[in-house]
């Protein structure tokens, strides 16, 4: 093992030294390497068939702490920072990382009997990543390190999971020590223009996928993300087109926390695949200003829960402790949003953070978020080791 981390270490360095910005071509196990860490990699099943891919750079065994990215993303974008990133900032103080896939990403397009290139499993949405991938995991790491606790850090849809288990699987709620929740989702009532008209729009774009018979969207090597990719890429506007464009219109603008050289980075990574329902269900939250469960329509929700509405998540039951980091030029989780999450909640901080500019991705990608973000993560996590 020692002996094939040093092999792939050497290789790896010869490489590093022909190439320019190799980081755009490094998965997580290559980035942990570079950064100084041993990576490695493991598979865990889920209940009904999943096989998801789990990151892991050794630490100490009694300080597990579970990262779990959002929608579109993969554990990729817990790294892709290099030595001012989460994963090896966490990694370089001796904690033990475990860094998830959830179902469908570009790590876990994997099942024991379905096809990914079958409409059936794409079945899913934030639902079953909670009532499934979670569980799965999270027990996964407590018989591995021998721990009854860890420590969780999720962003965005990565913390929507954590309600989701928390109020439908209450019995997990005792197994998380503390979880993290970085530009947290839950109720998107309070959503402004660029983003509340894509979620409005999403539904429709969802019956058109449908009847296309597309139940994957953003695949690696589809047309639309080699597109992505190529106008990125371009030298001139790619960067008006997708930072500004995009991702500020988005999520919030701040420019100076992504750079123009980092983009080719950003975008080598993300986006990855996940389900139209997935998109769907998001945009049916906002819509419906409900956070429920998968809204089928009335006669299909009579079969499949017994009652024509969906039913509601009750966060009530999410007893596990919650500490909430909001930023406050977040496009997509308002102020407004999450205080009505924390009203809900029993068991929950909340952090409003400092920097007026902190946006929605600044929390996994930002230039300097080792200096304004991480010392409150690490004082949150260091109040329960
Ligand atoms: C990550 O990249 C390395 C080197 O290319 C490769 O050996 C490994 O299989 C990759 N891991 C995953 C999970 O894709
Ligand atoms: C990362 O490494 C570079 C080069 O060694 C150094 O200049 C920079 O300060 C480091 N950043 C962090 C957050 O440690
Ligand atoms: C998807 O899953 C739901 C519930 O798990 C089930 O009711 C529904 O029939 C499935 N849909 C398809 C198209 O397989
Ligand atoms: C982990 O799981 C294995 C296999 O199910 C079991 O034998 C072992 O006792 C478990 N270890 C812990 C610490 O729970």
């Amino acid at each position: 093992m020692i002996c094939r981390t040093i092999c792939v270490c050497i290789i790896y360095i010869r490489i590093s030294s022909a190439l320019g910005n190799e980081d755009s071509k490094l998965n997580f196990t290559g980035l942990g390497l570079k950064y100084g860490h041993i990576v490695e990699e493991h598979n865990v099943d889920t209940e009904d068939g999943y096989i998801l891919k789990l990151f892991h750079i050794p630490g100490d065994p009694r300080r597990p702490v579970l990262l779990v990215h959002g929608i579109i993303d993969s554990s990729d974008t817990f790294i892709i920072r290099g030595n001012g990133s989460l994963a090896i900032s966490l990694a370089n103080k001796g904690y033990d990382i475990w860094a998830l896939n959830t179902r469908g990403n570009r790590y876990s397009k994997a099942h024991k009997y379905l096809n990914p290139d079958d409409g059936t499993f794409w079945n899913f949405s934030f639902h079953e990543m909670g009532y499934y991938d979670l569980p799965a995991t999270i027990d996964y790491i407590l018989n591995r390190t021998n721990q009854k606790q860890l420590s969780a850090i999720g962003h965005s849809q990565g913390n929507t999971h954590f309600y989701v288990l928390g109020s439908t699987r209450p019995e997990y709620n005792d197994k998380v020590k503390v979880i993290i929740a970085l530009a947290p989702i839950c109720f998107l009532h309070n959503v402004k223009p660029p983003t509340s008209t894509l979620l409005a729009l999403l539904p429709s774009v969802g019956n058109l996928l449908q009847t296309l018979g597309m139940e994957e969207v953003f695949s690696d090597d589809s047309v639309l993300n080699d597109g992505i990719k190529a106008i990125c890429n371009e030298k001139e506007l790619g960067y008006e087109l997708c930072a500004s464009g995009v991702f500020f219109a988005i999520g919030g603008s701040d420019p100076s926390e992504l750079e123009p050289d980092f983009l080719p980075v950003v975008v080598s990574h993300y986006p990855t695949s996940t389900s139209r329902k997935n998109g769907v269900h998001v945009a049916q939250v906002a819509l419906r200003k409900s956070f429920s469960q998968y809204d089928y329509g009335p006669i299909r929700n009579n079969v499949v829960y017994n009652t024509i509405v969906p039913p509601s998540y009750d966060l009530g039951k999410v007893k596990m402790r919650v500490a909430l980091f909001v930023g406050r030029n977040d496009g997509i989780s308002s102020i407004r949003d999450t205080e009505l999450l924390r009203d809900r909640l029993p068991n929950v901080e909340y952090r409003l953070l400092e920097n007026k500019k902190h946006n929605h991705l600044d929390h996994v990608w930002g230039r300097n978020m080792y200096q304004y973000l991480f010392p409150h993560i690490f004082s949150v996590l260091k109040k329960y080791d």
